[in-house]
């Protein structure tokens, strides 16, 4: 047997970009629209749509600023962001939508080009609009992994060769198990959709969706044919360094959708995605910049309040939430009878049959569904932030009673996430010595017996995450069981 410990230490605030965090209480609409992938037709599937009531499946820049209302909390903000809805599959093939909670998110992450600071953030110019994620991806495949190990630490993804565009963007997608009981799991840290029995017995508040789009542009393309290669990701997804070709950096943009998954505990049946994915791979998500760029841009060097308060910026004009769920459209003509909420018969919207992976699924969808693959299990829970950032996503939602974040004065708690969990007795490491720099990553090996305990330090820090993860390996290459204790150590030091 083999232990490993690792531990995270999370960025402090003082050491962290500002960000804002933009909420969207209201759903502008359940429909199936998307001016960017079926401009001036139905879309393939379903999207939880929100932002400027200047929306439609013909919508275009100047459509966006001129709509009366948004569903966002800030009355300047025109743009329009959009994602797949999620469904439930009864077992007698009868699908349900899966209720939406609290809106969505989108963050504003004003992270700097680490390969290019000086360069500053751009507003997103006029017209700007862009896709993360791929519809038709239905499996992981980041060289020696699979979906259900962590990421390795962040430091390690360039020697592991996992700085591909396609490994970031595999990473750039999030499946947080919600149960306000426990300790937050990190953003974007499991890269897909747990199974229904897992959701079920962990995830009572249900699962919170992230993903965050590429945030390097290469300054002259507003869109490209697959409305994705105008952008890249930075090297450590919402961090890092711009790769050649993509020299402005945006500002970072992070959606969050929280599904109440719960709902349906006890109920035989599976989620899946309105693109017919089932594990979550072929999650994405859509942005069309709807804000006066002189104005973005003010607000993208002015609103820095490492709080993340939109209320902490004046140049925002905020209106209330009953505000925000007023703002809503009405589907086209075309799609005015299809039912898209509540039970709505055998079929997904769209008639979008599942399909399961690993090869791609067909953009026609002929409903060719092949057997399904294996849905990883695994019941890991908070581990290090693929971010590497101690925000507090989502947290809005919710008032935790133990806070955690920038803030958090943690209590040390014990979770126990899996009966099967050997969880090692660690003793909590000493804090280093304090040299003055933020930008530390030191990575320590302390063996004790069989138990090897790994300790990765990283930047400034004001609160530490320890997980403690235990790895069961059958010899013959036979299936890992991981389980995973938790320990809180709610300590403020400064490296
Ligand atoms: C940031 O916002 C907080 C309130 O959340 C406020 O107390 C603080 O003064 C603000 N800081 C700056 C630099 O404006
Ligand atoms: C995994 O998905 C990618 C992207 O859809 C695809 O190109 C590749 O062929 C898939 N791999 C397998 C083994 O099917």
């Amino acid at each position: 047997m083999r232990i490993n410990l690792s531990l995270a230490v999370l960025a402090a605030a003082s050491g962290a970009d500002a960000f804002w965090r933009m909420e969207c209480r209201g759903r502008l609409s359940l429909a199936r629209i998307d001016p960017l992938v079926s401009p001036g037709e139905v879309a393939a599937h379903a999207h939880a749509i929100h932002g400027s009531s200047g929306f439609s499946e013909k919508a275009n820049y100047e459509d966006l600023l001129k709509g009366d209302c948004t569903s966002c909390a800030v009355t300047q903000d025109k743009s329009a962001y959009w994602t797949p809805a999620m469904y439930f599959k009864h077992a007698n093939g009868d699908y349900q939508d899966v209720p939406q909670v609290g809106g969505m998110l989108a963050y504003y992450f004003l992270n700097k080009d680490d390969g290019n600071p000086g360069g500053g953030i751009k507003a997103f110019p006029e017209d700007f609009r862009m896709i993360a994620g791929d519809t038709l991806r239905r499996n992981y495949t980041i060289s020696g992994q699979d979906a259900s190990q962590p990421d390795p630490e962040k430091s390690r993804w360039a020697s592991l060769g996992q700085t591909k565009q396609t490994d970031l963007a595999q990473r750039a997608l999030g499946y947080n198990c919600l149960n306000y009981d426990k300790q937050a799991e990190g953003s974007l840290y499991r890269h897909y959709l747990p199974d229904k029995a897992y959701l079920d017995a962990n995830c009572i508040q249900g699962v919170r969706i992230e993903i965050m789009f590429p945030s390097c542009w290469d300054g002259k393309n507003t869109d490209s044919p697959d409305h994705r290669s105008h952008v890249a990701y930075p090297d450590l997804v919402m961090t890092g360094s711009c790769p050649p070709g993509f020299p402005v950096k945006l500002p970072g943009l992070f959606y969050e959708t929280i599904w109440d998954t719960h709902a349906f505990a006890g109920v035989e049946g599976e989620f899946v995605i309105a693109n017919g994915d089932v594990n979550g791979f072929g999650y994405h998500a859509d942005f069309m910049n709807g804000w006066e760029v002189p104005f973005l841009q003010k607000a993208v060097d002015q609103c820095t309040n490492l709080s993340g308060r939109i209320e902490d910026c004046s140049l925002f004009d905020i209106q209330t939430e009953d505000e925000q769920r007023m703002c809503t459209i009405d589907a086209p003509s075309a799609l005015s009878a299809e039912k898209v909420a509540g039970l709505i018969g055998n079929a997904l919207p769209g008639n979008v049959k599942i399909q399961y992976g690993p090869g791609p699924a067909t953009a026609k969808n002929p409903g060719s569904a092949t057997v399904p693959v294996d849905v990883p299990t695994v019941t890991y829970s908070e581990g290090h932030s693929a971010t590497g950032s101690s925000y507090t996503q989502g947290l809005i939602f919710h008032e935790l009673s133990t806070s955690v974040g920038v803030d958090a004065q943690a209590q040390p708690t014990s979770v126990g996430v899996n009966a099967q969990a050997q969880p090692a007795t660690t003793p909590a490491p000493e804090p280093p010595a304090d040299d003055g720099k933020y930008e530390i990553v030191r990575t320590e090996y302390v063996t004790s017996g069989d138990v090897v305990n790994m300790i990765i330090i990283k930047e400034a820090v004001e609160y530490i995450t320890v997980t403690t993860t235990t790895v069961t390996a059958t010899v013959g290459g036979a299936k890992a069981r991981r389980g995973a204790h938790l320990h809180r150590h709610g300590r403020r030091h400064r490296l």
